[in-house]
This record gives C-alpha cells, structure tokens and sequence, in this order.
C-alpha cells in the first residue's frame, strides 16, 4: 500500500465492532467481530494489521498509539442515498412525493445553476455527513454538471470517498431544471472522464426517475453504462403509489416499474435503487437475479408517508438484495445514519418482524459498502481496506450514560444490548471521532 513513509504508520487502542459476514444470512457468532481491547494499526490511509492488543502490542510497541476509553470504534457509516442540494429544504411540510418535488424540491434545486452557491451548499452538507460518522455516500446532485464539479471539488479536499452525478431529467419538471438527452449524455461524459476514480471520487450516471426522463434518455443513459461499465446507476425506484401508477402510463409497454430501467439497460450489478417501497415480488426476483442493490431510506418513507419498505422480503434467503441504509435528505428527515437504523428498526416493527442491532448497524457498514460495490474498499477492518473509522460514545449523554452504563460489554448478548441503545437514543451527540482514510478528520 503506497510509500513506506514510516511516519504515517500509527495505530488506534480500543473497543472495536465490524462484520466479517452478513448477519441476515450467517448467525452472529459467525458475523459479529467483537474486540474488547484492540490494536487497528494505519499505513497511508489503510489498514495494515488489525487484532486483539494483547497479539499485536510486541510487534508495534513503538507505533505513535490513540486509545480510545469507553468508546465503540466501527468502520464509517455509508449512506447509500441522499441529495446534496436538498441541505436547505429538509422538514418541508405537508405534502407526499409528487408535490413535495413541485412544490419545494424543484424550486430549491434550480439555485444551484449557481457554482459558487453549490460549494457552499456542499461544504455544509459534507460538514454535516461527517458530524454524523457518514464517511461515504452515494449523492444526487442537480442537472446542472456545475453543481457536481462543486460537490466533488469540496470531497477531493476532505480526501472522501463519495459517489456523486448529475441529474438526467427532460420532462415533467420547470424548464430551468431540463437538459435534453444528447446534452444529458455529454455532460455526463465529460463528468465521468473529470472525475470518475479521481483520487477517491467515484461517478454514478442518475436519471432522477423514470417520470422525468423520456425512452431516449434512460436508453442513453444504458450507453454511458456500457461505455464506462464500473460507473453506478442510481436512481428512485417505486416509492409512492401515485408516481407507479404515472409510470404505468407514461411507459404501457413496460409489465413494471423496474422493466422500465431494465429495457434501457439500466438493471445491473452497480444499480442502486432509492426506496422499491412499492416492489413487486417479481422485481424483487428479478433485483436479486441482476444483483443490483436497493437503498432503504425509512425517515424518508415516513416523512413522505410513502410506506413501509419489506426488507424481510429483499434479505430473504430466496432472493437475497444487496441492500443498504439511505438518509434521503431532504426528504429524510435526519443525517444522522444512527437515527436512520432506529427508524429502520421501527418500519420493520410496523411489519410484525424484528431488526437486531447488529443486523441494523451492518446495514449501516459492510452491508452499505457491498451494495455500492466497494467492499473490497470500505465495510470492515480488513487489512488493506481504507482507514474510514467511527469512534462513537455509547454513554454520551446523560441518558445514554445510565442506559448503556455496562459499557463495555462482556458478552455478545450485552454488546448487542448495548448497541440497540446507542441506535435508539444516539445521534450526532454520540459521535466522538471520525478518521478519513486514517486522518482524524472529525472530533465532538
Ligand atoms: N423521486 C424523484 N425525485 C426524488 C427526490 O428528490 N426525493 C425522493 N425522495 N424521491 C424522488
Ligand atoms: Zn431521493
């Protein structure tokens, strides 16, 4: 891994959480790796050796060491879909899906025609992200290709690794928020060949659904895929009745929603889909054959009153769906990937079934990294991965103090108690430091 410049070697003492398999599919003896006292040793932004104190201490006994005290370290949170313009717009009141988007998403993204304006915006929202323990995320940004030079030129700085695009859309939105497809197609190009795999920036070709893109758009967005087949595909997918009965008239010759993606090429192994709130069996079937990935955005569905997205269904053993958790500011109502698990929790509750801690904070992770196809990257301690780490306070406040108050745990079973209660009560009040490839890169 890069230069042996040994002054960047450095290690990280504490209490550390990941997962070595996917605990919806393996028991958690089999998928929760759990280091009461443990030694995460840091090569140029990588990690070069990870275990328990007592095995490595001897052989790094003159590393430059941070110990963390009664702090839970896990891999950085990845929020696996969001909008970066809609920072500003995030708690707009009263409407669902369709009028939300006229009334304040549409408005509020026509001001970022502006570069300078889109900085901003981006240098607040990244701010925030990291606040929150996101070190990664998978973002929209709005059809002006300014608006994406603007969010990547801010990520580069802060050396994230971030997954950004521009919006395709020709129709069904104010003019000064259309391209058309060959100006679609462009830009889109020149913004891949700009920035895809710069440094730690990644690119994701994002019509913004199917309502707002003609047959000619999302069939050109299939030929960015095809000429750059390691770019993503992101994009919404079924979320509110009203937008899949739209989308069964404006596409008759579509037998579904997804069918729409898929006629155009669009359903493949780097897809990420927002929401599938109102997926069919046989979509879910076919996402599962097609292995692309569907980010559940539960403050989102709740806020918009979209529903209740079946992730007993996308993680059955049937038809397993690479699926991660998404904030979907604005229309999720929190940045907080802590937050978004305890909603999740909730939403699966509503559907008589149950989400562990454990289950939930894989999402959050290694789950979030395989269904952005990074997990050779990012998800776990791993040796070799990058350095992204959470160090969070299971007692930060108060309540928090007195509820987690046998922190750290002994077993496997008080770990996991002591997680959902950071899940439920945590925020950013519990996120005490944030490392960015091994760089401390936020602290509370
Ligand atoms: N569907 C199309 N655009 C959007 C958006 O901006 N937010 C959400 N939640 N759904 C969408
Ligand atoms: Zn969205």
């Amino acid at each position: 891994m890069g230069s042996k410049n040994p002054s960047s070697l450095h290690a990280i003492r504490g209490t550390f959480l990941d997962f070595i398999n996917d605990p919806f599919y393996a028991s958690d003896a089999d998928s929760v790796r759990y280091i009461s006292d443990g030694l995460l040793v840091v090569e140029n932004g990588a990690i070069a050796d990870f275990g328990t104190y007592d095995d490595l201490h001897n052989r790094y006994a003159n590393l430059p060491t941070e110990t963390y005290f009664n702090k839970l370290i896990t891999p950085g949170f990845i929020d696996t879909h969001i909008h970066y313009p809609q920072y500003e717009m995030v708690a707009a009141y009263g409407e669902q899906l369709l009028e939300w988007l006229n009334k304040y998403t549409f408005p509020t993204e026509g001001k970022f025609h502006d570069y300078a304006y889109a900085q901003k915006i981006a240098a607040l929202f990244l701010d925030e992200l990291l606040k929150n323990g996101t070190t990664t995320a998978l973002v929209f940004a709005t059809v002006h290709p300014q608006s994406v030079d603007a969010f990547f030129e801010v990520a580069s700085r802060l050396n994230l690794r971030m997954i950004c695009g521009k919006v395709l859309m020709n129709r069904y939105a104010p003019d000064f928020l259309t391209d058309t497809p060959q100006r679609a197609y462009e830009e889109s190009k020149k913004l891949i060949q700009k920035w895809h795999n710069n440094g730690r920036l990644l690119y994701a070709v994002t019509p913004r659904f199917a309502i707002t893109s003609t047959d000619e758009q999302l069939r050109l967005a299939g030929q960015l895929l095809q000429e750059f087949p390691d770019v993503y595909l992101h994009t919404h997918l079924s979320e509110n009745l009203q937008e899949v009965e739209w989308v069964a008239e404006l596409f008759p010759n579509s037998k579904s929603y997804l069918d729409v993606y898929d006629r155009a090429g669009l359903v493949g192994k780097t897809s990420v889909f927002a929401h599938g709130v109102q997926l069919t069996d046989e979509e879910f079937q076919r996402l599962s054959h097609a292995k692309a990935a569907i980010s559940f955005c539960p403050t989102s569905n709740l806020f918009l009153g979209s529903g209740l997205f079946k992730l007993h269904t996308a993680k059955s053993a049937t038809m397993p769906i690479k699926v991660g958790l998404g904030t979907d500011i604005g229309a999720g109502t929190s940045f907080s990937m802590l937050q978004t698990m305890s909603e999740a929790y909730k939403v699966v509750q509503l559907q008589n079934q149950s989400l562990s801690a454990f289950k939930a904070l894989f999402l959050a992770t290694l789950g979030g990294a395989i269904a952005l196809s990074l997990d050779d990257k990012l998800g776990n301690f791993d040796p070799g991965k990058e350095a992204d780490f959470v160090v969070l306070d299971p007692q930060a406040t108060p309540l928090m103090a007195v509820r987690n108050q046998g922190f750290p745990a002994k077993s496997r079973e008080e770990l996991s108690d002591q997680v959902f209660g950071t899940l439920m009560l945590g925020d950013d009040r519990a996120i005490h430091a944030v490392y960015v490839a091994g760089t401390l890169a936020h602290q509370k």
